[in-house]
This record gives C-alpha cells, sequence and structure tokens, in this order.
C-alpha cells in the first residue's frame, strides 16, 4: 500500500471553481495531496456541464488533486474515495448516515445532500499513471436550513446537514474527518487488495444497488436494476438483455430501492 501523502489546504473566500483551479495548479506540476476550499464560487461546476450553485458560507466547497497510479479504468474510484470519505465525515461530525447513488450523489433518503465532480487531465504533465486527477465535493451544510428556503419543486429533492440535524454543523471539522478517512483511502488505491476493499465500501454504502434504474449515456439510455459494482467501481445493471456494465453516465432511481 502506498504511503498517504499529507495534505495540504489552501482557503479561499471566494474561487471561480475549486475543480478549475487545481487543475491549473496541477498543470504547473502541483503534487497530489494539495487541497482547495472556497466559501464561496463564482462559476462551481456540477456534473454535465451543470452550474453548481451555493450561498456563501453554505457548504462545504473543496477540491483534491490526486496523482493515483491506476488504469484509466479504475479512476472511478478515485470519486468513490472521496464519496466515502465523505459519508463518514458527515457520520462522524453531523450524526448523519448519507448513502451513495451511483456514481457521485450522496443522498440522504432521496435527498441529495452532496454532488462530486471527478475531473482528469490526462494531457497534463508527468508520465502516464501519474496524470492528475481532481476531484472536487460540494456538501449542503447550512443550506437549505429548513424546507422553506426551497423552491416548491427541489423539496424533498435536496437537503442539508443542518436540515437533518437541526443545529448547526461546524464545516470545518467536517473538512478535517473527510481528509483524516481520505488520506488511507488514496494509499489504498495503489494495491489489489486496497482497491476491492474500497469497491466493497462502495457495494455497502451504495443505495443505487437493488434499485430499478434508468441509465442515460450520451448514446441514448436504457433500463433494468441495478444488480453489482465491480472492483473498479462500475455500475452492472441487469436488462431484459443481459448484463450491463456502466463506466461513465447518469442513473436515475425509478422509485426508491427497498
Ligand atoms: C454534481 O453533483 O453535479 C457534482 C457537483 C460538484 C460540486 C463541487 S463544489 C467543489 C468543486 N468545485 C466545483 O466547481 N465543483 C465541485
Amino acid at each position: 500500500m502506498r504511503a498517504p501523502r499529507p495534505f495540504e489546504v489552501r482557503r479561499f473566500a471566494t474561487l471561480g471553481s475549486t475543480n478549475s483551479y487545481l487543475l491549473a495548479e496541477a498543470r504547473h506540476g502541483a503534487p497530489e495531496g494539495l487541497v482547495a476550499v472556497a466559501d464561496h464560487q463564482s462559476a462551481g461546476r456540477g456534473r454535465l456541464g451543470r452550474r453548481w450553485e451555493a450561498p456563501a458560507g453554505s457548504s462545504l466547497l473543496a477540491s483534491v488533486l490526486l496523482r493515483p497510479v491506476l488504469a484509466p479504468e479504475q479512476l472511478h474510484l478515485c470519486t468513490a474515495a472521496v464519496a466515502l470519505s465523505a459519508v463518514e465525515a458527515c457520520w462522524v461530525v453531523a450524526g448523519v448516515e448519507p448513502s451513495v447513488k451511483w456514481p457521485n450523489d450522496l443522498l440522504v433518503a432521496d435527498a441529495k445532500l452532496a454532488g462530486v465532480l471527478a475531473e482528469a487531465d490526462l494531457e497534463g504533465p508527468g508520465t502516464y499513471g501519474a496524470a492528475p486527477i481532481v476531484v472536487g465535493i460540494g456538501i449542503n451544510v447550512a443550506w437549505p436550513a429548513s424546507d422553506h428556503d426551497l423552491p416548491d419543486h427541489l423539496v424533498g429533492s435536496t437537503t442539508s446537514l443542518q436540515q437533518q440535524t437541526g443545529g448547526p454543523v461546524d464545516r470545518e471539522a467536517l473538512l478535517e474527518a473527510l481528509l483524516e478517512g481520505l488520506g488511507p483511502r488514496v494509499g489504498a488505491l495503489g494495491s489489489a487488495a486496497g482497491r476491492a476493499a474500497q469497491a466493497a465500501d462502495l457495494r455497502r454504502q451504495c443505495t443505487t444497488l437493488g434499485a430499478p434504474v434508468r441509465v442515460e449515456l450520451a448514446t441514448g439510455s436504457f433500463e433494468g436494476t441495478a444488480v453489482d459494482v465491480t472492483d473498479e467501481g462500475h455500475l452492472v445493471v441487469r436488462t431484459p438483455a443481459g448484463l450491463r456494465t456502466v463506466v461513465a453516465g447518469d442513473v436515475v432511481h425509478l422509485h426508491p430501492a427497498g
């Protein structure tokens, strides 16, 4: 197992996007373990080209630069490492245990608590295998404080730690707990046993497993039942035509699992 590198945390009142900042730093050769945290992002990015908006000071907005020695098909495990560390941090700091909706959302019941966005710069400097991967996470901490903060169409689909606990949650403590869990998880990515253990953790925490799903790909969509997560972190879906393994895509839960 590779020894986890200590994190260097850089804090900002406002940044365009913590992911964009680290991708730029990575192009200048920044090492693995650099972390960017912002109170507010003016151009926060979500998956599939969406924007990620959060009122200033209301969320944990953080990205970490990794340079894992992984095959391209194993890179999803970087997203999983951050998502699972965030699950543990929410539990330790706030007593809230989110589930993971494949590939990258943290949910409480069916409401989104956090999203993860991993961006690889495969053209960046460094030899193959040490290419930078930036994994960013936005965790709703103080917003929404209650359903009154949400437009009707978001009630039930968005939540925060404060809404779940009924009291304030310390963003700094959350970041500290997240990084404490992430160090060993990043170290574990370096061995087959570590990767298998991480995939097993993802299976345990993944609310998508057992759920009827619609998988939306760039090329179209299909429906089935999510039945497994592979050791690379890919989703296996049973369809009338047989098993299909999804490496990247958006998943809609057709109704809540179990
Ligand atoms: C999603 O669910 O679409 C993923 C959202 C990821 C948002 C985080 S906030 C910190 C980091 N910086 C960004 O610009 N995006 C990620």
